[in-house]
């Protein structure tokens, strides 16, 4: 028995240590413990258990949460509401149709902050805010409408569309740059039921 004894530690003290390095590896994102919203400036963690009230447990805030995807996108339901929430909140900084004012341009291929590009990203960019003006608008908007203003920003891009990363395969093929002065009908049809004022 003696033998075989510090072979056995050797094995032991192996697998404790590719134990502790795998569980070290393990993704922030993983699919099982859903995505984590990261401030964009400081890089905390955010919960979206604050903020204003409602709005949290939709469909697409738990698809959201779980998976990192805005379901929203492309919805022209979605796309009304976004709209009417942009123009409330966003666009006396950010121009009409996100074209920059005293807030940088949203609307074409240039980020300050890359992460902007994932869909994560912006949410966090507009859950927590960044520099200077851009305050943080968990306030003004719960989770569900903050989904419904980042499917009107994506709606907005004019940029080419090989740099939509937040645009699949399916969504790339479709797409047809926003043109200027495009509004969404009021009755427009899907997930999203008209914003209560
Ligand atoms: C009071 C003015 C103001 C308002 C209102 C405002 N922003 Fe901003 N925003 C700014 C400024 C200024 C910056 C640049 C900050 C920085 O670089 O850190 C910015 C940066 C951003 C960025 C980062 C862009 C990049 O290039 O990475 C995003 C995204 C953004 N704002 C979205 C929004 C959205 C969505 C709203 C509405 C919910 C909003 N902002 C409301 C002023 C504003």
């Amino acid at each position: 028995m003696t033998l075989n004894r510090t072979p056995c530690l050797a094995a032991a003290i192996l697998a404790l240590t590719w134990f502790t390095s795998a569980a070290d590896a393990q993704p922030a994102s993983a699919p099982q413990s859903g995505i984590v919203l990261r401030n964009t400036i400081t890089g905390e963690a955010m919960s979206t258990a604050e903020g204003k009230p409602g709005g949290r447990d939709t469909q697409a805030v738990k698809t959201f949460l779980e998976t990192g995807k805005n379901i929203y996108i492309d919805d022209k339901s979605c796309l009304r509401n976004g709209e009417s929430l942009f123009l409330t909140s966003c666009s006396g900084c950010h121009g009409h149709n996100a074209e920059g004012k005293v807030g940088p341009g949203l609307n074409d291929n240039y980020w300050t902050y890359p992460l902007n590009t994932s869909d994560v990203g912006l949410f966090s960019t507009i859950w927590g805010g960044a520099n200077g003006m851009m305050g943080p608008h968990n306030e003004d908007l719960n989770p569900d409408e903050i989904l419904q203003v980042i499917a009107w920003i994506r709606h907005l891009y004019t940029g080419p569309v090989q740099d939509a990363a937040w645009l699949n395969d399916a969504q790339k093929k479709a797409y047809t740059p926003y043109k200027s002065g495009e509004t969404m009908p009021a009755d427009a049809k899907g997930q999203c039921p008209p914003l209560k004022d």
